[in-house]
């Protein structure tokens, strides 16, 4: 945004960082809390609405749609990168998660991003972290399930990061539904002023969500995955054509899903899409949820169904 001061040169001297480590393709890149912090704040003392797009890297359209959506409608855009150990369990993908942090920086400086947050593990944990960030209901079944503690990680980091930056507006995308009401529902209860955006799922041509975990996939997985969209398409249109009871939609999802041998649904539900609790009858909007094993990669979907009025 112009009349905002951007990482210039005069920044990048004042900045506590390696100046070969700060700009890359004319993105500015933050390390550290406190020069993070010293950008935004000139930001907004310049009068710009600040915009948040935490992520952790890797990125593909999903993660562009959401820079396009803070860009557009924030004066200032940060996007972080941080890959948070936290949200991961024992035996998860911590050590292999993709990472690619100078595609990464082409990318958020080609999608004019104001700004990267790209802090250590050490600088965002360094002193361990006591407090965390617990969160309610809305975390128990689904992934909190499958995944103990995940949705804590994710609490904590995502608050961390409203502290740090202080945005106006943060942007996540729709496929990770039960992350985006994990987050509104600790955004709302402890009272954090920022508005969270929850931006369409981005998808490939036959259908497939994106997501970094999509790179884990062999051809034959990745041709096979196609069916969680598939099958959440097929039971949005026996929604729409009169089928209320949740669980013939389930039962629908699992048939199909099942018939793809290197998929292995993990849970199928249709669930309140504020509160993730699993219903009976489709009211007037539901979400329909899958996540599955796919090879080495564990994948999630979702698709907003509505019943026939
Ligand atoms: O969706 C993600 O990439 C992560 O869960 C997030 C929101 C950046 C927190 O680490």
């Amino acid at each position: 945004m112009s009349g905002i001061p951007r990482g210039t040169g005069t920044e990048v001297e004042n900045l506590s960082v390696q100046a070969d480590d700060i700009r890359s393709q004319s993105v500015v890149v933050a390390r550290y809390i406190r020069d993070a912090r010293r950008l935004v704040e000139a930001a907004r003392a310049a009068g710009a609405t600040v915009g948040l797009v935490p992520t952790m890297g890797f990125f593909h359209e999903g993660h562009l749609s959401l820079m396009r959506a803070a860009r557009d409608e924030c004066g200032y855009s940060v996007v972080s990168i941080f890959v948070n150990p936290t949200q991961f369990g024992d035996g998860e993908d911590l050590g292999s998660y993709p990472r690619d942090m100078e595609h990464d920086l082409e990318l958020a400086a080609a999608e004019g991003m104001d700004l990267v947050f790209a802090p250590s593990a050490a600088e965002m944990y360094g002193g361990g972290q006591g407090t965390m960030v617990e969160p309610g209901r809305v975390a128990a079944g689904l992934c909190g399930r499958s995944r103990p503690g995940h949705f804590r990680g994710v609490a904590t980091v995502v608050a961390k990061l409203f502290n740090i930056i202080g945005p106006d507006a943060a942007y996540f995308g729709q496929k990770d539904a039960q992350q985006a009401a994990v987050v509104r529902a600790m955004a709302d209860d402890l009272d954090f002023h920022t508005r969270i955006r929850v931006m369409p799922t981005v998808r490939e041509p036959d259908g497939l969500a994106m997501s970094s975990r999509n790179s884990y996939l062999s051809t034959d997985e990745r041709r096979q995955a196609a069916v969680l969209y598939q099958a959440l398409t097929r039971v949005r249109q026996a929604a729409l054509a009169g089928e209320c009871s949740a669980s013939a939609l389930v039962q629908s999802l699992e048939r199909e899903i099942g018939e793809q041998p290197a998929v292995e649904l993990e849970y199928a539900q249709v669930v309140d899409p504020d509160t993730m609790q699993p219903v009976a009858q489709l009211g007037k909007r539901a979400l329909a949820v899958v996540a599955a094993r796919v090879g080495p990669a564990r994948l999630i979907d979702n698709i907003l169904i509505k019943r026939r009025d």
